[in-house]
């Protein structure tokens, strides 16, 4: 893209401010700017002006889970029918590790961090470790598609590289990355990061069907007949991967998503929890939880909202091609955003300064016609590291994984 061309652009979405040090800046780092200027999706920012309309809800009603008892009573059958879908090759997984951790507060990538005490035990180590356990259950490598970022993704890759995959079949092991997003300020005007860089994020957790395919990894969930996709986060130690009792549960209800569940621990516990929305799946968020929700039971006379999501979700393919022609609302989300000052340096903020904009796996959900909230038992597979210390962090998850037998 051209100067000429840059501006044109700047002046349709308001961006001009962001050449103010252009004619500062090296050939090399002025062509930069102009390319990021390019790739750059400056249509959605004005939706910030009217945040509060794309955060609407429809009617909520709730969504029965399969819970551990009925789980039990037919975990062998479930069991042998996904332990079939792993050992053809069906199922792939794909661990969503392009976030920023900021919460953690440390520079590398989340996975990155060390949750021993008394030796290494790295975070990505403890995941593929799980994983490792259903590899030789079924006697078979599982794809494992690993989705960084912009922010990450060299250290991601060298880090791994180093570990030796942690014992992992390299050729299975395939990365990409996920597209970034602008941040603004409250105006919706783009934050400077460096004189020639504009301040980005990546573009939330929603995004990885259509980063996967178009980093031309579709051809390997193809050719490999890969028929369903277990994503999870990077953050939970205890996560159960291509666990063969969910998604033989899944295959055997014939539903097209299947959502690992906890039992909340309290009525506003901060996770989001299943739900259906206008007859559909979908999650509503702890802050969108009204008191009357809160407190509604079911027949039995149980909480109604009572099972919480922990980022652990099994996609159909197929919908999800479907789903990738299509488009995904959009979030826009309050953070802290280092930006440039008025005087070009570098400031970053202890309170949040503007908008980051995302999509979100949960809208995926609701796209689609049926789920099952299969329960998982939360001692045993929930030890999500969120913050240093206190509630879901690395004090918890360590606690948790001692409990389970880790040695730290
Ligand atoms: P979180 O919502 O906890 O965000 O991500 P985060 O960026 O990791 O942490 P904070 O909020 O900055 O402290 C949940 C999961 O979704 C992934 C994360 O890596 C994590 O596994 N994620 C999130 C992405 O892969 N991409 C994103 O853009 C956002």
């Amino acid at each position: 893209m051209t100067l000429e061309q840059a501006k044109e652009k700047l002046a349709r979405y308001g961006q001009e401010h962001v050449l103010r040090y252009y004619e500062e800046l090296s050939e090399q780092e002025k062509q930069g700017l102009l390319d990021q200027i390019e790739a750059t999706d400056m249509t959605m920012l004005d939706a910030c002006k009217h945040r509060e309309e794309l955060a609407k809800k429809g009617v909520i009603t709730p969504l029965a889970a399969l819970q551990l008892d009925e789980i039990d009573a037919q975990r062998d059958t479930f069991t042998a029918e996904g332990l079939k879908a792993v050992k053809a090759g069906k199922v792939g997984a794909v661990l969503l590790a392009g976030g920023m951790g900021t919460r953690l507060g440390s520079e590398d990538p989340k996975g990155m961090y060390n949750v021993g005490i008394t030796r290494k035990l790295y975070i990505f180590e403890c995941l593929i470790r799980n994983l490792m356990d259903v590899v030789r259950q079924a006697d078979t490598w599982i794809h494992l598609f690993i989705m960084t970022s912009d922010k990450n993704h060299a250290a991601t890759i060298s880090f791994l590289k180093e570990q030796d995959y942690f014992g992992y079949n390299a050729e299975y092991i395939h990365f990409f990355q996920q597209e970034m997003a602008a941040a603004t300020d409250y105006e919706g005007k783009i934050y400077l990061e460096e004189k020639g860089k504009l301040s980005t994020s990546p573009n939330g957790n929603g995004g990885w069907f259509v980063s996967l395919k178009n980093a031309g990894l579709l051809d390997v969930v193809h050719d490999e007949g890969i028929e369903w996709l277990n994503i999870f986060a990077v953050d939970n130690v205890l996560q159960r991967i291509a666990d063969p009792c969910f998604v033989g549960a899944v295959l055997k209800k014939n539903c097209a998503v299947g959502a690992k569940v906890v039992r909340k621990n309290a009525p506003d516990e901060k996770v989001g929890v299943m739900c259906l929305e206008d007859g559909r799946p979908s999650i509503v968020e702890y802050y969108e939880l009204s008191e009357e929700m809160m407190n509604a039971r079911d027949e039995n006379g149980d909480p109604a909202y009572n099972f919480g999501v922990i980022l652990n979700y099994l996609f159909r393919v197929a919908d999800l091609e479907e789903m990738a022609a299509g488009s995904l609302p959009l979030h826009i989300v309050e953070k802290k955003i280092p930006f440039l000052d008025a005087n070009g340096n570098l400031v970053k903020p202890e309170e949040p300064n503007g908008y980051k904009y995302e999509n979100l796996v949960l809208d995926m959900i609701h796209k689609l016609d049926s789920c099952l909230p299969f329960e998982v038992v939360r001692e045993r597979e929930f030890a999500p590291i969120k913050n240093k210390t206190g509630v879901d962090s690395v004090e918890s998850a360590r606690a948790l994984l001692e409990k389970n037998g880790v040695i730290l």
